[in-house]
């Protein structure tokens, strides 16, 4: 019987299998968001906590609402208004939270790997719902399920993924599921924002946005990540926009079915133009409808069996 383990840290850490659980769970929770009365008791009498050190409109509000719609106790921590501003340290923010008995500790941390020394302390189980430039594991998989609700499969799909690839934790996640789930992978973007050794995850690399979707199946666009990056690494905002902001001209390169991807926040008019945003190609909204489905379907199956 496919099953999780006790936490979710990573697409790294799971099988195909366990991919296609996640996915098949968010299907009926999905359902569930879909009623008049949005709730179910599956998670009475649990505490989900959402720890977040660095902000977030998506991600934690879908968290919180998996939880609610589960009837889950949901606290949230930001944390600019915690202990955190005294000089609490993770460790110690960790052990006073697990002392009131949680289930679940939900954390978006800076730094790369802050989930995993967690998950290594606490009995609770955690969810990493961001980690640095390392992983963003709930993203890649509502991704997965927002694409194969379109497409029926990702098997043998061909998905670009472009923008600042280096400093995208987005990327990562996704690439290491599309991959494993058959699809294959391109990626796109300025050589200064994308990683040297990017071929050997797998992927191809085309520098050119109009070479790179030709024949895909789905683009994904990333957001730069000015607050993760050192120094510039492109002249102008108007010329990365020139050479790797998707809009109707370098569209007319793509599948007429395909699909426009982007993980939110939007910068607008950078990554993807307006018009292109209102377009029926463009499917930002149904991802974020999704989250919740596979949020709930990860508490669920992390903390409801
Ligand atoms: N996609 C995503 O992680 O968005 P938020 O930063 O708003 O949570």
């Amino acid at each position: 019987m496919v099953m999780l383990g006790k936490d979710l840290l990573g697409i790294h850490d799971l099988t195909p299998d366990q991919i296609s659980l996640v996915l098949d769970t968010a299907l009926s929770m999905k359902e569930v968001s879909a009623r008049e009365i949005k709730k179910v008791p599956t998670l009475r009498g649990k505490t989900v906590i959402n720890l977040f050190y660095e902000p977030s409109t998506r991600t934690r509000t879908s968290f919180e609402l998996a939880g609610k719609r589960l009837s889950a106790d949901v606290i949230n921590i930001s944390a600019g208004s915690s202990s955190v501003v005294k000089g609490e340290t993770l460790e110690d923010t960790g052990r006073n939270l697990q002392a009131m008995n949680p289930d679940l500790i939900v954390l978006r941390h800076a730094s790369a790997g802050a989930p995993q020394l967690l998950a290594k302390m606490l009995p609770s189980s955690i969810i990493n719902a961001g980690d640095g430039a390392h992983e963003h594991p709930t993203q890649a998989l509502l991704d997965a399920f927002t694409i194969r609700e379109r497409k029926q499969t990702l098997q043998g799909l061909t998905v670009v993924i472009a923008g600042d690839i280096t400093h995208s934790r987005v990327a990562r996640s996704n690439i290491d599921l599309l991959l494993k789930m058959g699809a294959t992978v391109r990626v796109c973007g300025p050589r200064t924002m994308v990683p040297l050794y990017i071929e050997k995850m797998g992927v191809t690399f085309v520098p050119r946005l109009e070479e790179a979707i030709e024949g895909a199946d789905v683009i994904m666009m990333l957001r730069i990540q000015m607050e993760r990056q050192r120094g510039s690494l492109f002249p102008s905002i108007r010329e990365y926009s020139r050479f790797f902001g998707l809009n109707r001209e370098k569209l007319k390169h793509a599948r007429d079915d395909v699909l426009i991807m982007h993980p939110g926040p939007v910068n607008r008019g950078v990554e993807i133009s307006p018009e292109l945003l209102d377009s029926p190609y463009t499917i930002i909204l149904d991802q974020v409808t999704n989250g919740v489905a596979i949020r709930m379907a990860l508490m669920y199956l992390l903390i409801g069996k």
